[in-house]
């Protein structure tokens, strides 16, 4: 059966799981959720479809809640979802079972791989070998989870007390209000391109944040001058991108 799997990413993390995933899957295909930009249409024609995305705080990035909500199509026979998290992922797989319920489909399988922190704002970026590890480990769990999907396995997330979180996560799209350009900011706009969201554009050759931001920190991470900050605490600290992958936002910065 045809396999949609639909991914979210700010710093490749869960584009990699989502490419392990298709290697090992018969027949599958990859969606960027941001490119689809609420449009599930392409998606009718697949039976099985799969959503992988980062945890944020413990719960769904609003970008794949709002996804979940918009599709629900009658040959749909399997959906299935991996979140990709740093340390704990709490409530987000229970609570994308819920999202999804109220389409009147249902979530037959879910699962989490454990992958390199991109939370820079509170954490330190993992040391390569961590990251060599983590990503050495997703790749066997991303084989395991592919044999579950081709069997159409069901394991269904369970209520997280984390549900409490659900009032707060996520939620607040001006988060974008904390980010700061440092004086090594030279104006050159790549931060428009990286942005998954269209949150940013340039005015004076310096980036405008449109309060709708997801927080995915790919602006942060991957300004080609580290200027962009979020607040002071981020400004000695490293940035990180998953090495094995290529975004498709390379090619073009
Ligand atoms: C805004 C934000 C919030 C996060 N919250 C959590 C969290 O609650 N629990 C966790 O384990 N990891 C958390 N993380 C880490 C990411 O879930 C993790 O690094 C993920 O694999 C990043 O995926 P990506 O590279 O596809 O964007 C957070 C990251 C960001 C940017």
């Amino acid at each position: 059966m045809k396999t949609a799997i639909c991914y979210f990413t700010g710093t490749g993390n869960s584009l990699f799981v989502a490419e392990r995933l298709a290697e090992n899957l018969k027949d599958a295909t990859l969606f960027n959720i941001a490119e689809l930009r609420g449009d599930s249409s392409p998606l009718k024609e697949y039976g099985v479809i799969g959503l992988v995305f980062p945890v944020y705080f413990y719960g769904l990035p609003n970008i794949v809640r709002r996804f979940a909500a918009s599709f629900s199509f009658d040959g749909i026979k399997y959906v299935f979802a991996v979140a990709t998290y740093g340390a704990m992922a709490g409530d987000a797989l229970s609570s994308l079972k819920d999202e999804i319920a109220k389409t009147g489909m249902t979530l037959s399988y879910a699962a989490k791989v454990t992958m390199p922190d991109n939370y820079t704002i509170s954490f330190p970026v993992p040391s390569e070998k961590m990251i060599e590890l983590k990503n050495a480990s997703a790749r066997l769990k991303c084989e395991k989870i592919a044999r579950d999907i081709q069997g159409f396995k069901r394991k269904i997330p369970v209520f997280s007390p984390f549900a409490i979180t659900r009032h707060f996560s996520g939620a607040d799209r001006e988060k974008d209000r904390k980010f700061i350009m440092t004086a090594a900011c030279n104006g050159c706009g790549d931060c428009v391109k990286l942005c998954p969201v269209g949150n940013i554009s340039m005015k004076n050759e310096r980036p405008q944040f449109h309060h709708n931001c997801e927080l995915c920190l790919s602006c942060f991470h991957r300004c080609p001058k580290k200027a962009i900050n979020y607040g002071t605490k981020t400004i000695r600290k490293g940035r990180y991108v998953n090495p094995e992958v290529r975004l498709k936002t390379d090619d073009e910065i």
